[in-house]
């Protein structure tokens, strides 16, 4: 794994970003938990998105459905028949891996539509050259293809499929699917609008890879826009360029950002992009944006025996919408914001400073107050006082423990944008000084304009 990987992730668990699931029985893979900076940043994140979706929007609307749905939900979207990973295992070590990641390592590409047989052929081809990654040897099991969704052990016992298995989730957009026509019906909403969710989704993942990157519970955000056929390409075009500017605006810099064009289609999709992040093991998937055709709700109608056609109320025209989506993991979106942020700085005297440069709007912590010393009850005092007062407004940290060096140096790894110090001549003249995380200067500003003063720096 690439340095600046292992980097982050010793800092994520340092300061409390990113915890593995269930440490201290001996971790439990692919599943991690937010610690305290974590969650504040991905709050964050889903903040700057919801923003970006809905609020800012006057032609999407939010949604919160539910993780359990109808059995039937995902036999009409195509999930438990087609939503499988080719999987081949090392008859020396055992390691569960993905053919299809197999392939992509030497420059073959398999179609995410390809039958089992045909995967296994590609994969007869082509296996003599694919050593393990575990240990090194070349003797691989057929290919299997292994379903995707995670199954719970959920009575269902009020209807006629109880005897069907409830399913955690593959994905948040099919609880907007099937809410189509409530938003319709109960919201003022005409074609072309948008159904935006932020939620948790399940995956039984082969292989999980990359920390944070690939993991079998993780958040979605996604929005699926809802349009007339002969306007879904131009959606299309427009979503793809309203959701690049928004990586631009969390901080992302354009030269780590780049467009991959999907050749083979998963079985939904009648184009697709991903916008790739350039993580520090190389580019990989960020964000999915698909023309999903009629495909969704031609399925949901299929299986529900329910009507999902729109009548235009200006042409009478009458069509099943068209859906185009955006969706993102927010495990990937925090894992770009941390690659972005992450440097290390030589300083004066060899000292090598971390420090996470996050936009304002992002980071967990805006400001921290320090006493200048712990012992000194008038200092310990006042900066409590303008503690008190700050954390109404802004999400604050206070620390009196170390000396102020240190503190300087656990703010800049957690990405606090400023900090405040108390010191003696506090006590006289109702001055402190505020320090900026990426020039280290400090300047001298009275108590009383420190508020306006943050608003402003915060923006
Ligand atoms: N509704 C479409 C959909 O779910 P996808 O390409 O399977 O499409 C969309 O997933 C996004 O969800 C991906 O771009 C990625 O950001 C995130 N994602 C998918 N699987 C993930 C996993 N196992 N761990 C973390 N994020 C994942």
């Amino acid at each position: 794994m690439p340095d600046k990987m292992q980097n982050i992730i010793a800092l994520c668990k340092r300061r409390g970003f990113v915890f593995a699931s269930s440490e201290i029985y001996g971790g439990f893979s692919a599943v991690y938990d937010l610690g305290p900076y974590g969650v504040e940043l991905v709050n964050n994140i889903k903040k700057e998105w919801w923003k970006a979706m809905v609020q800012e929007r006057e032609d999407i609307v939010g949604l919160d459905s539910a993780i359990f749905m109808h059995p039937r939900i995902w036999e009409a979207s195509g999930h438990v028949g087609g939503f499988a990973d080719p999987l081949t295992e090392c008859k020396k070590c055992n390691s569960r891996l993905r053919v299809d990641h197999l392939l992509e390592d030497i420059e073959i590409f398999a179609d995410e539509k390809m039958t089992e047989d045909e995967i296994n052929k590609l994969f007869d081809t082509h296996k003599g050259k694919i050593k393990c990654p575990t240990c090194g040897k070349n003797d691989w099991t057929k290919v299997k293809k292994f379903n995707l969704l995670v199954k719970a052990n959920l009575g269902n016992f009020a209807d006629d499929w109880s005897k069907a298995p409830v399913y955690l989730r593959g994905e948040t957009c099919q609880g907007i699917y099937v809410n189509y026509l409530n938003v319709l019906d109960s919201c003022r909403v005409q074609i072309p609008f948008g159904i935006a969710q932020i939620g948790k989704a399940f995956r039984n993942e082969i292989t999980a890879r990359q920390f944070i990157f690939r993991t079998r519970e993780f958040e979605q955000m996604e929005m699926q826009y809802f349009c007339s056929p002969n306007q879904e390409m131009i959606e299309y075009e427009k979503l793809r360029q309203n959701r690049w500017q928004y990586y631009l605006n969390l901080g992302i810099s354009e030269k780590n950002l780049k467009w991959h064009k999907h050749e083979n289609l998963v079985f939904y999709a009648k184009e697709a992009y991903d916008i790739e992040y350039n993580f520090p093991f190389g580019f990989k998937e960020l964000e999915g944006i698909h023309a999903r055709s009629d495909y969704d709700l031609s399925q949901h109608s299929k299986f529900s025996g329910v009507a999902l056609d729109y009548t235009d109320p200006k042409t009478k025209e009458k069509y099943i919408p068209h859906i185009i989506e955006s969706s993102v993991g927010v495990g990937r979106a925090l894992l770009a914001v941390l690659t972005e942020a992450y440097n290390e700085e030589q300083m004066e005297g060899g000292e090598t400073r971390i420090v996470l440069k996050f936009p304002a709007k992002l980071a967990p912590i805006k400001v921290a107050i320090f006493p200048l010393l712990a012992n000194k009850p008038e200092l310990v005092e006042k900066a409590r006082s303008i503690f008190n007062e700050l954390k109404k407004d802004f999400q604050t940290e206070f620390d009196d423990s170390g000396n102020i060096g240190k503190r300087y140096r656990r703010q800049d790894e957690v990405g606090t944008p400023y900090c405040i110090t108390v010191d003696f001549d506090t006590l006289q003249d109702d001055t402190v000084t505020l320090r900026d995380r990426d020039t280290m200067k400090q300047e001298r500003i009275k108590i009383s304009e420190i508020k306006n003063i943050l608003i402003e720096k915060l923006k």
